[in-house]
């Protein structure tokens, strides 16, 4: 029996392992918005694209933003995407079980999809890091009228707004907007 939980543990341990190497490799690891982002996040979205019927998420995590946003949103879509295997599944998970039907998760590449056109919003947010961000700075350009990022910065272009969080990590929301 001990074995058994220990062998269990060993496989979590190195799932969540793998799924941070997997996710530092493609730009961010699945760390959670605290509380106070994903209201200010929610404003940032009702003040900037009140009308849009379509959010897109850029790297569900463990999917806990989603389910807010899809809460806060009800009458809107929101789109997600997750690159990253674990996350992916206990996104997935977590929408099955949770009572927000304008949910649709995606396994992949977002940047990908929306270059392909498979999906369109106004509102495009996201908590990725800088390095991510300054790669994909043409597709950020080309999609979406509003982008909403979580604390970092899209290289070569300045916010139109900055709304502060008053969060323990000063995690601000940086809006711009597309012509
Ligand atoms: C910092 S977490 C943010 C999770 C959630 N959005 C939040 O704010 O709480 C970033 C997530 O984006 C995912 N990610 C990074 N690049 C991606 C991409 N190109 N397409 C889809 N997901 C991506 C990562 O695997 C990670 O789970």
């Amino acid at each position: 029996m001990i074995k058994i939980l220990l062998l269990i543990t060993a496989f979590i341990l190195v799932a969540f392992a793998f799924s941070f190497i997997f996710s530092f490799i493609f730009g961010a690891p699945p760390i959670n918005s605290t509380p106070k982002t994903k209201k200010t996040m929610a404003e940032a979205i009702k003040k900037h694209a009140p009308n849009t019927d379509t959010i897109i998420e850029i790297g569900s995590g463990w999917g806990d933003f989603t389910t807010y946003i899809a809460k806060t949103f009800p009458d809107k879509q929101i789109i997600t995407f997750e690159v990253s295997p674990l996350p992916y599944l206990i996104s997935k998970l977590h929408f099955k079980f949770s009572k927000y039907k304008n949910i649709t998760l995606y396994y992949g590449d977002a940047f990908k999809a929306l270059d392909e056109g498979k999906v369109k919003a106004d509102a495009i947010f996201f908590y990725l890091c800088t390095a991510l961000l300054k790669s994909k700075r043409e597709t950020l350009a080309k999609h979406g009228k509003y982008l909403f990022s979580h604390t970092y910065k899209i290289y070569g272009r300045e916010p139109i707004d900055v709304i502060k969080t008053h969060d323990y990590i000063r995690s601000d929301i940086l809006i711009y907007k597309n012509d």
